[in-house]
């Protein structure tokens, strides 16, 4: 039938050939990428709101979350060596599954990486009113507030995405090199905050009651930390734009995780053992925990670094939608015009629609629906480039792949069966979202794209 028709390997490696992008980046560049998407508001905000209730077994959440996201990495890591394509968990589908998973899965994906983008401009502009505030500068309530709250929408949020869009419309070199800078900064910060911090662990407090709510406290803290990961899989966005795919996309993937997981344990380490955990149920728990052991400049580079990193975040997952949708819209499910280049060689119009639809996210929806519709949209395509990982084994055994799974018969369907284990946690709402989003993509799948699709031509 064909709406299973489905890609060859081949076909993406001629499109590869055609080089609508221009590859230019390294194993490097992609960690530094990597690390830009995933250290940021999972860290920044939620790690002192999942210690209030884990206690210092959050550092457990973390790797629970980490370990899951590790096993999805390599499925990742293996799919993106062989299918280098900027499409990602869609391409994997198109070539593993078919055309009409496929299509929705990149219709998932394209809203969750602009709702993660969106979610990490509304942390940031959290840390940036307080920043500004703290010097004195306080912006008027409702420039900050929803309309549902009585204010014009989270402004601050809203103008950072538009530059970053500005920036990411001048192409990747620009934006490579910004992202660079900002991933830096945030890897700074988070050093900064363990090397200080280190001098001030009082073990009492780790020891005193590691974890108050047991078991159940630290694995509804793995599914709220679960954010703090995302990301890893953007970087397979990147692959168009990478010299030699098969060889450095597995290694940055995978290297990227792992540093992200250290980083993140060692961080709640000395972040519960400097002060009880009990005080720590805050959006900044970092800098306030410097504050109180009295590192009160440390903890005010602490909240500038996050106001400049976590545009990094913004920045990846604005680009990462945007690749999702460009690749599908080369492959005619969406319309061609959407893949018009500029003088830069990136697809303006289409960055500048995903740039402001990000934008209007960002501006007028809550915190914490953005963050759970974002949860779920990774979780759906992680658990699904598991399966795609074991599926293109059995169909195609012998294609050349860069790198391999480990007993794959054993790690995709444990990577399959925890993040489906994650969705029981999600809320009524956020089903009813992802239920209509989907069912508008299938429309359009049937309205447009099985008969505009390349395939078929
Ligand atoms: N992992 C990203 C963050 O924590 C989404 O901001």
């Amino acid at each position: 039938m064909s709406i299973f028709r489905k890609k060859t390997i081949d076909d993406i490696l001629k499109e590869r050939g055609n080089k609508t992008f221009n590859p230019t980046m390294k194993t490097l560049d992609l960690i530094l990428f990597g690390i830009g998407a995933i250290v940021g508001g999972g860290i920044l905000v939620l790690t002192g709101i999942a210690a209030s209730k884990a206690g210092p077994a959050v550092m457990f959440s973390f790797l629970i979350a980490g370990i899951a996201c590790i096993l999805a990495a390599l499925c990742y890591a293996e799919m993106s060596s062989a299918v280098p394509s900027s499409g990602s968990t869609y391409a994997y589908a198109y070539v593993s599954i078919g055309e009409f998973i496929a299509h929705n899965v990149g219709w998932v994906l394209i809203g969750g990486y602009l709702l993660t983008a969106a979610t990490v401009a509304n942390g940031w502009s959290r840390y940036f009113i307080s920043l500004l505030s703290g010097l004195g500068i306080n912006i008027p309530e409702e420039f900050t507030k929803l309309p549902s709250a009585g204010g014009y929408g989270n402004i601050p949020s809203l103008i950072l995405v538009i530059l970053i869009t500005f920036i990411l419309s001048k192409g990747t070199t620009s934006s490579k090199i910004t992202n660079n800078i900002l991933a830096a900064v945030k890897i700074g910060i988070v050093v900064l905050f363990v090397v200080v911090g280190a001098f001030y662990v009082e073990p009492a407090n780790l020891t005193n009651n590691f974890a108050p709510s047991g078991i159940n406290g630290v694995m509804v803290g793995a599914t709220a930390v679960f954010f703090a990961y995302l990301g890893f899989d953007a970087i397979s966005t990147s692959a168009e734009e990478t010299i030699n795919p098969q060889k450095v996309m597995p290694r940055a993937i995978i290297i990227t995780l792992l540093l992200c997981t250290a980083f993140y344990i060692v961080v709640c380490l000395v972040l519960t053992g400097m002060v009880p955990y009990t005080k720590l149920g805050i959006g900044n728990a970092l800098s306030f925990a410097l504050t109180e052991v009295g590192q009160v400049k440390a903890a005010g580079l602490i909240s500038l670094g996050a106001v400049i990193g976590l545009m990094a975040g913004v920045l990846s997952f604005i680009f990462a939608g945007v690749r999702i949708t460009y690749t599908m819209a080369r492959d005619g499910l969406l319309p061609e015009s959407l893949t018009a280049t500029n003088k830069h060689k990136v697809p303006g119009k289409l960055t500048w629609g995903l740039g402001i639809l990000t934008a209007i996210f960002s501006g007028f929806l809550p915190l914490d629906q953005l963050a759970e519709l974002a949860n779920v949209a990774a979780i759906i395509s992680f658990a699904l480039v598991s399966y795609a990982t074991l599926k293109l084994r059995k169909t195609e055994p012998n294609a050349h792949r860069g790198f391999k799974v480990p007993a794959i018969n054993f790690v995709a369907p444990l990577s399959v069966v925890l993040f489906v284990g994650l969705l029981w946690s999600v809320t009524a709402t956020t089903w009813l979202i992802l239920v209509v989003w989907t069912i508008v993509g299938s429309i359009v799948y049937f309205g447009y794209s099985k008969n505009n699709s390349k395939l078929k031509q």
